[in-house]
């Protein structure tokens, strides 16, 4: 096996040490995070950094790179406490890829790539209609980490829109079924088969399969 130590990582060229470190942390989900600005312009860019940090409350958080490399959704976030995630789906991955483009802050990315927007009362920011798992979030709290300067952003959900087919009887969601997507690096994209699920491990008891 070779080992590589992070002198040597430090001596690689920008992109291959980017995609090879950001391979070690393995696949994440692969989502859009829809915004608007304090005038009601829509904003869309993908995100695979998100990470659920617990169930109750229902707390979820995504590393937002530094300002300026990544503007709008932290900005439109900070000003409206608003935003939608929205997951990825083969039949519209393309189209999603395209959002990570750097497009001015003018620039409405649901029609520079051709996705719908779809408003629901109340919420002001906009989910991706053709996404079969999608929720909205209200701002908790944004903590700067000063290591890199980035951000991580902490929403609690508000609402989940989902095919009910997609629910198993305990309330674990088939993304296999639905096709939602997972992501390496900042350009690879996949979809997922399931190998097992195991029933609440105890060390007196033995292992239990339930798929
Ligand atoms: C697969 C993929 C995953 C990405 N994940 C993130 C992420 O987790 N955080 C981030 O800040 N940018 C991420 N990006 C980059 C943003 O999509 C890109 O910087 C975008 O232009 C940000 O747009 P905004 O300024 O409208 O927020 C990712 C890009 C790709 C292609």
């Amino acid at each position: 096996m070779k080992h590589i130590s992070i002198d040597v990582i430090e001596t690689w060229a920008r992109f291959y040490r980017a995609n090879f470190i950001n391979c070690l942390s393995g696949f994440k989900s692969a989502n859009l995070i829809g915004t608007v600005n304090k005038s009601g312009q829509p904003n869309l860019a993908v995100f695979s950094s998100v990470v659920h940090l617990g169930s109750d409350p229902a707390l979820i958080g995504f590393i937002n790179r530094p300002l300026a490399a990544a503007p709008h959704t932290i900005q439109n976030i900070e000003a409206t406490g608003v935003y939608t995630i929205n997951h990825i789906n083969p039949s519209f991955v393309e189209k999603a890829h395209q959002t990570s483009a750097k497009y001015p802050v003018e620039v409405n990315e649901f029609e520079a790539v051709d996705l719908q927007p779809l408003f629901i009362d109340n919420i002001i920011a906009p989910f991706v209609q053709e996404s079969l798992i999608k929720y909205s979030l209200e701002l908790v709290e944004i903590v700067p980490i000063k290591h890199n300067n980035t951000f991580l952003v902490i929403g609690a959900i508000t609402n989940v829109l989902i095919h009910e087919t997609l629910i198993g009887e305990d309330g674990f969601i088939s993304l296999e079924k639905a096709e939602s997507m997972v992501s390496l690096g900042l350009d690879a994209y996949f979809t997922t088969k399931i190998k097992a699920r195991y029933g609440y491990a105890k060390p007196d008891l033995p292992i239990k399969k339930i798929i």
